[in-house]
């Protein structure tokens, strides 16, 4: 393996500060290099003691996440809603659900993550809203101006008995329903690329567009400090819904999704976010066939960063890890947007679980995933060296991170959630046959030695999914009683990072024995053992974070190091 450098992302230099650049300017570049924490807030921390986590829970907790070490939260949707979708299907874009809490929580936890130095990311889920919103509750009732903003169109065939197109649903099935006529005959269809609960906005209208301007203002003026935008490439359809004949939308051109049109929108969205002081920012959730057109999201007029997917999927494997992270950083090269790297999230399987068991030769999926469940027998020990090295990894790239809910206690996939306490629609809707999501969104264990393992008040309702009996030692109290831990290692890595990983010095290969990728930023080397030997570490450079314990001279399979120059002087603590 020759030595190579990929350059860091550099080319907006008005964005990104010098090193020497007053303070208040690396401050308004703080995305760029962040640790950015996801809080799927219903399994976060539950302060009523209904079993589901909530806005109090998550301010009685804001200390866990300082003492991390991130940067910002980014919570997932708290809006009232259905909750067909685990809250992806908003009834009302201005307010916090009576489960979470009320407005008044989501300003307190503002100000109070504030004071802690922590920004507050919001999601916004514009390509639709709940069926339960008011527009769409008018539009069903025949109001056109309502009908408007949504994607209702005459069937097709006989009577009008076929959908208008041949578009499926994210969650399987058409992405049309019909509906019924005030005189009760069966009228048009309408468009949902999710569930039926979710009917998609219509983005060509100007009263969409200037509902969600406002909306973003709404939590602008409240102090938020920024969005990720979920399905960032699917508010715009092609003129005329054609027929996607087929098309893969993971990796072909579809109609339905990535039109060049949606870009207006994010620049319109930018514009609103620059007023103010210090500007917003957007990362956006952006699942486009063509990797290429990627940059086009990220333009210095549209939104900030954008997450990099492949790491969800790639096998732990060298070649493929190191393809994935040259294609991140040469499409932030291309862009002069950094890099967010993601190792997991709500919508797949926990890393523990994906590397627990035998490794695809390039990448997985969740279906894939999924379906080995009862057929091959995961080896969890294992699955958690790999995470931590895998983590150990992303840590030292350049860019910002971000991390999910439990990842930082080394939760595995909880694979044995009874069929009928599963809420996910992919499950209902796949028939069954796919468990769907739920299994990556168990509540956190805090302390204790059984459910609900402090994630609830004493006498509170069993939590809203089952928790495993296994999880006495996966605790946030355990762990922090024991400095060999997963939390206590993602806590040496945040802090470390900052002193050596965050400088605008490129990613230079290194050359590695088989089976290690290795890797220098600026004074510091990252190395990374995907097995099967053992390894011995180079000459003059000493271990300054491990992601296992007594990692000394030789680096073990399943393992990442950091190393310094001996004589280097020690990090302030
Ligand atoms: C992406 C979200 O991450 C996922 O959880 C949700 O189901 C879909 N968007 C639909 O909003």
């Amino acid at each position: 393996m020759g030595p190579m450098t990929v350059t860091a992302p550099s080319s907006s230099g008005t964005l990104r500060p010098a090193p020497g650049a007053p303070a208040d300017d690396r401050q308004r570049a703080w995305w760029r290099t962040a640790v950015i924490y996801q809080v799927f807030l219903r399994s976060f921390a539950d302060g009523n003691g209904d079993g589901v986590g909530d806005v109090p829970g998550l301010r009685s907790r804001l200390g866990h996440l300082a003492a991390l070490g991130v940067d910002a939260v980014w919570v997932n949707p708290w809006y009232p809603s259905p909750m067909v979708d685990v809250g992806y299907d908003v009834a009302d874009y201005r307010d916090v659900d009576p489960r979470f809490g009320t407005l008044a929580d989501a300003e307190a936890l503002v100000a109070e993550a504030h004071a802690l130095g922590l920004r507050v990311l919001l999601d916004i889920v514009p390509n639709h809203t709940s069926s339960a919103h008011p527009w769409f509750r008018a539009a069903l009732a025949g109001d056109p101006a309502a009908r408007a903003r949504y994607l209702f169109r005459p069937g097709r065939g006989p009577g009008g008995d076929l959908p208008p197109n041949d578009w499926e649903s994210c969650f399987r099935g058409p992405a049309w329903t019909r509906t019924v006529d005030a005189d009760g005959r069966p009228g048009e269809w309408y468009l949902h690329m999710f569930a039926p609960e979710q009917p998609d906005l219509d983005w060509t209208s100007p009263e969409v567009r200037a509902e969600f301007e406002d909306v973003l203002r709404f939590w602008f003026d409240r102090g938020v400090d920024g969005f990720r935008v979920d399905v960032a490439h699917g508010l715009v359809k092609a003129p005329g819904l054609p027929d996607a004949r087929g098309a893969d939308r993971r990796t072909e051109p579809h109609p339905g999704w990535d039109q060049d049109g949606v870009h207006e929108v994010y620049r319109q969205w930018r514009a609103v976010a620059d007023a103010y002081d210090p500007p917003r920012v957007f990362v956006a959730e952006a699942w486009v066939p063509r990797p290429e057109r990627l940059p086009l999201y990220l333009r210095p007029d549209e939104l900030h960063t954008a997450f990099e997917f492949d790491p969800l999927h790639v096998a732990w494997r060298p070649g493929p890890w190191r393809r994935v992270v040259e294609r991140g950083l040469a499409a932030a090269a291309a862009s002069g947007a950094p890099s967010a790297w993601a190792l997991t999230n709500h919508d797949v399987v926990r890393q523990v679980t994906r590397y627990a068991r035998s490794q695809p030769p390039e990448k997985g999926s969740n279906e894939a995933e999924r379906a080995r469940w009862g057929t091959e027998a995961p080896d969890l020990e294992l699955g958690r060296w790999r995470a931590r090295a895998a983590a150990t990894m992303t840590m030292a790239l350049p860019g910002a991170a971000y991390l999910y809910s439990g990842e930082e206690l080394g939760l595995q996939e909880v694979e044995d959630i009874p069929d009928a306490r599963r809420l996910d629609p992919i499950h209902t809707r796949s028939g069954g046959t796919d468990p769907g999501r739920d299994g990556s969104r168990v509540p956190l264990p805090w302390s204790g030695t059984e459910p609900p393992y402090g994630f609830s008040p004493p006498g509170s309702a069993p939590t809203w999914l089952p928790q495993p009996s296994g999880w006495a030692g996966l605790t946030a109290a355990a762990q922090e009683a024991d400095p060999g831990s997963t939390l206590r290692l993602y806590r040496t890595l945040l802090a470390r990072r900052r002193q050596l990983m965050t400088g605008p010095e490129p990613l230079e290969w290194l050359s590695a024995p088989e089976g290690v990728l290795a890797f220098a930023r600026g004074a510091a080397q990252c190395w990374v053992s995907f097995g099967p030997d053992d390894v011995a570490l180079p000459e003059g450079w000493r271990v300054v974070v491990s992601s296992r314990p007594g990692v000394d001279a030789v680096l073990p399979p399943d393992t990442a190091v950091w190393l310094v120059p001996v004589g280097a002087p020690e990090p302030a603590a």
